[in-house]
């Protein structure tokens, strides 16, 4: 039996940006998990099972007269994806593909089916991707996992900027710039998978950051779940009719994103702090100037609470509901920011940042019996 599992995450700052190639985010992961056991079967079928997953429910929308199921949110498509670029990894290195029976057990699915906002798309890739590696003795280091989840991810979802894969397998806190899925896509069909992990990908870096001392970070659950992937394709229109000032919005979010990582480079909290409202403004008028929700009303009076005790509050992610994020000095009144929170039904989730290290398992084949 083998047991991976894989944290989910949150953005910092950097939304949507980090959409297009080469633009920043940073991310921060966290000690909520996915995890993913898997046993080998002596039976001819192998089953998939999950304890927050019920599918006995598909989403679907009319597209003129089609009727389009929207696999996007739907766990299962992000495990099967992983599952068939694994094994097409594992076949590059002759291994002999096996029978077996997966459980998925999600910390980042709420008891009742909803979703924090935590990346359980991304944890849930990462995680059986790390499971299928360890069970078929892949040898594996986190750049390599991430490479495999991206693909396995992005076959799936297609619009996102894959961040929450990368916070999801580095840990701790990283600056993330998004590589050229576009280029990932071309070659996907021309080279053998091995050839294309290996190679360095354009546009792609992960730098790992370390936090001040003094920094806390509270994040606030909205208790309403949002669709990212509905979100990002909304903005795409935006990005299609109001092209100069998407594109003053992007250079906007680079530079405070440089100038954020400058921050933690030099230990500064009050930089930090800085740039997270700046970003908290940029993403405010993205949201008031398309049309999308961001910043919900909820969302809304949960920075206004944290701003009035001396944190630096915004949106984390898509917004639309989920999470909000907040810096604050460690030494600062952070109880009365969740005691208003509570008032306002607006739920902490007490979360630590989570590190990972190096793959630790033996990547020597074993021989069968
Ligand atoms: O809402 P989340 O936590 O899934 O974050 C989405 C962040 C976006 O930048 C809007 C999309 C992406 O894929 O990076
Ligand atoms: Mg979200």
């Amino acid at each position: 039996m083998i047991t991976e599992k894989a944290p989910g995450k949150l953005y910092i700052a950097g939304e949507y940006a980090v959409v297009e190639n080469g633009y920043p985010a940073i991310l921060v992961a966290l000690d909520q998990f996915v995890t993913c056991t898997i046993t080998e079967s002596a039976r001819e079928v192998g089953q998939i099972i999950s304890k927050q997953y019920t599918n006995d429910q598909l989403s679907w929308r009319r597209m003129g007269d089609r009727m389009v199921v929207d696999k996007r949110d739907n766990p299962f498509s992000y495990i099967l994806s992983a599952i068939h670029v694994t094994e097409e990894y594992a076949r590059s290195f002759e291994r002999h593909l096996r029978i077996y029976d997966m459980h998925i057990d999600s910390q980042l699915d709420s008891a009742s089916g909803r979703k924090y906002g935590l990346g359980s798309s991304a944890a849930v890739t990462v995680a059986t991707v790390k499971a299928l590696c360890h069970f078929y003795h892949l040898p594996v280091n986190k750049d390599q996992i991430f490479k495999l989840a991206a693909i396995a991810h992005f076959a799936v979802q297609g619009n996102g900027s894959l961040g929450d894969v990368a916070a999801s397998v580095y840990g701790g806190w990283i600056s993330y710039h998004s590589f050229d899925r576009q280029w990932l896509a071309q070659q996907r069909q021309y080279l053998d998978l091995k050839t294309l992990v290996d190679l360095p990908w354009p546009d792609l870096k992960i730098e790992p950051l370390v936090a001040p001392e003094d920094l806390e970070l509270l994040i606030g659950w909205t208790g309403k779940p949002a669709s990212t992937s509905q979100l990002v394709d909304k903005i795409s229109l935006f990005k299609a009719r109001q092209q100069d000032e998407y594109h003053r919005f992007l250079e906007d979010s680079k530079a405070c994103i440089q100038r954020m990582v400058e921050g933690f480079h030099q230990q500064d909290l009050e930089v930090i702090k800085h740039e997270i409202r700046y970003n908290r403004d940029l993403l405010k008028r993205l949201g008031t100037r398309s049309g999308v929700n961001i910043e919900t009303p909820v969302l809304n009076r949960l920075c206004q609470i944290a701003e009035k005790f001396g944190g630096a509050a915004k949106t984390s992610g898509a917004g639309g509901g989920d999470c909000g994020i907040v810096a604050i000095d460690r030494h600062a009144n952070f109880h009365g920011v969740l005691k208003s929170w509570a008032k306002e039904k607006i739920e902490q989730l007490p979360l630590s940042v989570h590190f990972i290290d190096d793959i630790k398992y033996s990547v020597q084949q074993r021989l069968p019996l």
